[in-house]
């Protein structure tokens, strides 16, 4: 595991100030339309309780194992199907340094035992069923599915702090959300430049832009499913502005 996972690093406003400060893409490029077209999906995935809760510290312990199980499965899939793909974009897209199912195995094995809800594990199980047809009949499209997990790593700086306080587990544990070690940033500016690189025509930026859509709505699925039977009341709430953690961490 990263050895710089002994400080906690980017605040989410410096995150912010960084991409204002070197965003050289032009509007129609596939990154400018992946951030704004699915939007809507993002503000959706951070505000459902199963999010909230995370943020608040409210969350149970072994709820969130259960969350890294079900994440566990999906990464699994969608790096093995881009991984072993020939397809040109996704080979000039994929790096292995990007593969987190080593973090989610070790972080699993950190936070003892694991509650996964019937309703969680179906709606994994969908997750990997949809990913798997979609890389049997358009593998290019899964780079969409890929820039929703690599861009999660920019929340990941706020949310390891909030679990952090809330386990006192240590970021040992929480692995996952140190990666790309201190800050997020320098690798999510490289793994842009490349889908750029890659992804040259308005068909192939369609194709992405909706898987991209798909794997946000099936992941928030799956944290729906997470909450079975906890008491989400006050973890209703709108999502934070912009880049502000809204419990004041970060
Ligand atoms: C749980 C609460 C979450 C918080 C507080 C949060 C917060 C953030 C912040 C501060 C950024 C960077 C600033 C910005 O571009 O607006 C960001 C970017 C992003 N997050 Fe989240 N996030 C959360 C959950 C998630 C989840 C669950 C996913 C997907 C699994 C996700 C996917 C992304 C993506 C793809 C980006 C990159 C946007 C881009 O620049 O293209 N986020 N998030």
């Amino acid at each position: 595991m990263s050895s710089d996972v002994a400080k906690f690093g980017d605040t989410a406003s410096e995150i912010e100030q960084d991409m204002n400060s070197t965003e050289l893409i032009a509007k129609d490029s596939v990154m400018a339309r992946l951030k704004l077209e699915t939007r809507p999906a993002h503000d959706r995935i951070e505000s459902v309780p199963f999010s909230m809760m995370m943020q608040e510290g409210r969350l149970p312990r072994a709820r969130f194992a259960g969350k890294l199980a079900c994440w566990l499965a999906v990464h699994g899939t969608l790096e093995a199907a881009i991984r072993e793909c020939d397809d040109d974009a996704c080979v000039a897209v994929w790096r292995e340094t990007m593969a987190r199912t080593s973090h989610l195995r070790n972080d699993l094995a950190c936070h003892g035992e694991m509650d996964m809800p019937p309703a969680a594990a179906t709606a994994t199980l969908k997750t990997v069923g949809w990913l798997a047809s979609l890389g049997a009949r358009d593998p290019r499209a899964l780079l969409g599915c890929l820039y929703v997990l690599e861009g999660s790593k920019l929340g990941g700086t706020i949310l390891r702090k909030c679990l952090d306080d809330a386990y006192k587990c240590g970021p040992e544990a929480l692995s996952y959300f140190w990666a790309s070690g201190t800050s997020p940033m320098p690798d999510f500016k490289a793994f842009k430049e490349r889908m750029e690189l890659a992804l040259t025509t308005d068909d192939d930026r369609d194709r992405v832009i909706a898987a991209a859509s798909g794997m946000f709505d099936h992941l928030t699925d799956v944290l729906d499913g997470l909450l079975c039977n906890l008491d989400t009341s006050g973890a209703e709430s709108e999502p934070a502005p912009e880049g502000v953690c809204p419990f004041g961490h970060g």
